[in-house]
């Protein structure tokens, strides 16, 4: 005869219950703390640039049309370079700082 020893059952581990490794959801009581280290938004850029590109167009592009034939106008980079390529040819004189200034303002309409 066999002598059968009572059934050797391995003892579970804990750690293979997942339910004890899940954290339970506490909500963060603390506030959003202010982002200390983002850079000041610079708040009049945008301002300044439509006031001197509107000082530009009064100054070289209204003699000839209005200024509305300007503010009227849609188009993309390509096609605003063409466009004061050809007022020069025209007669307008922009200087390289007004031209860049003029059409960054354009294009960000
Ligand atoms: C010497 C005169 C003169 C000056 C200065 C001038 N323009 Fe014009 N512009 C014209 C004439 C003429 C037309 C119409 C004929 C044409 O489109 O080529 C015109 C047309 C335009 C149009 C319409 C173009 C189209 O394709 O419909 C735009 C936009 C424009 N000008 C922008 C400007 C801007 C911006 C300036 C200043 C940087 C300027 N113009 C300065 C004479 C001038």
């Amino acid at each position: 005869m066999i002598a059968c020893g009572p059934a050797s059952t391995p003892a579970r581990s804990p750690d293979s219950d997942p339910a004890a490794e899940a954290a339970p959801a506490v909500p963060d009581p603390r506030p959003v703390p202010p982002a200390a280290d983002e850079p000041p938004p610079v708040l009049d850029a945008s301002a300044a640039d439509e006031a001197a590109a509107r000082a530009i167009v009064e100054a070289k592009c209204a003699r000839c049309h209005g200024a509305d034939r300007v503010w009227n106008e849609t188009a993309d980079a390509a096609e605003w370079n063409a466009i004061l390529d050809r007022m020069a040819g025209l007669g307008a004189t922009l200087e390289p700082q007004e031209r860049e200034t003029l059409l960054r303002y354009l294009l960000s309409r």
